[in-house]
This record gives structure tokens, sequence and C-alpha cells, in this order.
């Protein structure tokens, strides 16, 4: 890979702070970069921006009116401002016909943990506007997530993440009788809507419409790994809580996979690390039996077949569900200590 070229920085300056950016971007972003909270709900740092929550406004010198700072470019010498009475008035304007129709129980409710639009309220701090119910929506618990489309605030997200990172239309903004929601073309079954569980969509919900089954309170620690499912070295964290993993997200800085899952990465890890169904214990077959052994034991008896076979007798066949390493030493062992060059790979499918 070419390395990028550098790019020029200048100064903007942020609530009268002077802050370095560059010409890719967003005021929002040069404003996050050095710790400046604006509030978002439309935006993703790992979606398009769209502009369309109206909540990130701010005011930059010379310029008319509110400006969505997801949208507005950095430019050398502006000067911005984020928390003027008129951005404030607006921002509480904008969120109370956002959560109008949003249960009153969800923006307190601790369940959920990392729900953005509780962040948002208690920064914004919109009067308490009455709660309009809005036509019942869609709630189901699906294989891996939930889906409560009562808690939606049709920011979109979970929509352009479909589309956007994975290159899928499970899901589009319908309109009918329950009014502008989110759902599948024609009302499918997200199976029979080409979904392929990846989560995505549950990760950059900002709300409790979409979550993880695995999700369990707040993890008492985060580690950061490499998925074992295959050979692709997508990075993950992993949370942690009474000694058990208890779910896994694909991790933003992982330079294979960028934020991204499979449906085993992101939902099946918990599942097969504490499944009792795991073997955990080496097994011998001896007349058609499987029976447990130690390791020592299984290594011995595996060196002493192989050492009754000659080199072209004999071939090593690795794994995609090993490390590059493990790999790696698998072909050292074929040729060295095996003395074959028939060494293959079950990726090259
Ligand atoms: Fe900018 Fe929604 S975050 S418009």
């Amino acid at each position: 890979m070419f390395p990028e070229p550098e790019k020029a920085t200048f100064d903007i300056v942020i609530n009268g702070r002077a802050v370095t950016a560059d010409s890719s971007m967003s005021v929002l972003e040069a404003a996050e970069a050095c710790g400046i909270y604006i509030p978002t709900l439309c935006h993703h740092p790992l979606l398009a921006p769209a502009g369309s929550c109206r909540l990130c406004v701010v005011e930059v010198e010379g310029l008319r009116g509110l400006l969505g700072a997801c949208t507005l470019p950095s430019e050398p010498g502006m000067i911005v401002r984020t928390e003027t009475p008129r951005i404030q008035e607006f921002r509480r304007a904008t969120l109370e016909s956002i959560i109008r129709m949003h249960p009153r129980d969800c923006l307190i409710c601790p369940e959920n943990l990392r729900c953005e639009l509780q962040t948002v309220v208690s920064h914004v701090q919109p009067a308490p506007v009455p709660f309009v119910p809005g036509p019942p929506q869609l709630k189901e618990v699906g294989l891996f997530f939930a889906r409560d489309y009562n808690l939606c605030i049709k920011c979109g997200r979970c929509i352009r993440a479909c589309q956007e990172m994975r290159g899928n239309r499970a899901l589009y903004f319908l309109h009918d009788e329950c009014g502008l929601h989110v759902g599948t073309p024609l009302g499918a079954s997200m199976d029979n809507a080409a979904c392929e569980s990846c989560g995505a969509c549950v990760d950059v919900c900002p709300t409790g419409a979409l979550r993880s089954n695995d999700q369990a309170g707040l993890p008492e620690r985060t580690i950061k790994t490499i998925c074992p499912y295959c050979a692709v070295g997508c990075q993950l964290k992993l949370e942690i809580k009474n000694g058990r993993v208890m779910q896994s997200w694909p991790d933003h800085d992982g330079p294979a996979n960028h934020g991204q899952a499979c449906v085993k990465g992101h939902f099946g890890i918990a599942q097969f690390v504490h499944s009792p169904e795991r073997l955990s214990k080496p097994l011998i077959r001896q007349q058609g039996e499987l029976r447990e052994a130690s390791w020592d034991e299984a290594l011995d008896f595996i060196a002493i077949r192989l050492k009754s076979y000659l080199p072209e007798e004999t071939a090593v066949v690795s794994s995609a569900r090993c490390t590059n390493e493990e790999n790696y030493l698998l072909q050292k062992l074929a040729r060295v200590a095996l003395g074959t060059n028939s060494v293959d790979h079950c990726a090259r499918l």
C-alpha cells in the first residue's frame, strides 16, 4: 500500500480555541479531534455524512445561518461557535421534535448503556414535551439481535451502514400506514431481505432500537483480539464480565476490517468460547472409539505414526482457522521435519 500524501494543516478557531485541521476534515471532525463536544445523531465516523438530524449546527463568522458541522468542510481561518443561545435554542427545538414520539422512560433507561440519544438529551436539555405515541412499530427478537422500532429516531444510520459499509440493501426507509419507518423491502423477514446478520446496523444505532442479544450490562473490561474464525485477521473488542466473554464488537482501528465483522465474529465468539460442547482435550481414536488423552500422549502418538511414513507418502493440509504464525509453523514442520513439500491450505478453495 502506498503511504498517503501528507495533508497541509491549518488553524481554525472553535469557541475561541485554535484547532489544527486539514481540508479533508469537517468542522465536526476538527472539533472532535480536540475534544470539543458537538451533539450528533445521524453522524457516525464510519459513514458518509448525511446532515439530516440538524443537531450539530454551529455558527461561523462571516457565514449566514446555522450550518451543520458534520457536512461543513474546515477552511483556514474559520471562526466557529458551537454553543451560542441561538444554537442552543435551535437544538432544543429540533431534539424536542425528535423525542416527541420517543417513549419517555427510554431516555433514562440504563439497560442499553450505550444510548447516544441519552447523551445528547443530557447535553441539550430539551423541555419536557408531552409524549405523543405513534402507531406501534415492529418489535422482534431475531437470532442474533433484537429490533424495536418504537425506539427508532429515524436517523437512517442502520440503512446507510447496510448499504455503504456492507454493500447490502436489507434495510430501507418505508412509508405506509405506520408513517415513515425503517424496514425491509415489502416487509420481508430479515433473512428473506438478504440480511447477513453482520450486525453493522446494530453497531451504529444510537438508541436501543437495534440491540445485540448478547448485551448484558457494562463490561468490567474490554480487550482487543483477533477473530479466530478465519485468516482475514479482523480485530475485535471482547467485553469481559465475571471472567466470561459477554460479547464482541468489530474494532474501528482494525487494519483488516475497519470496524466491520461477519456474523461469526460479531455474534459467535461468546457462544463458542464458553460452549460446553467445545473440545478442550485431545481425543485419540482406538478401535473406532474416541477417548480423551493428555497432550503429551496425543503428541507422542502422532509423532510415532508420522515417523512410520516416507516423505513422499506424506502431505500436510493446514487451515484457514489457524493464525498466519501457526500456518507458517505447520509448513516448517512439513518441509523440515517430515521432508515433504506437499503442503496445501483449505483457504485455497
Ligand atoms: Fe450533523 Fe446530524 S450530525 S446533521
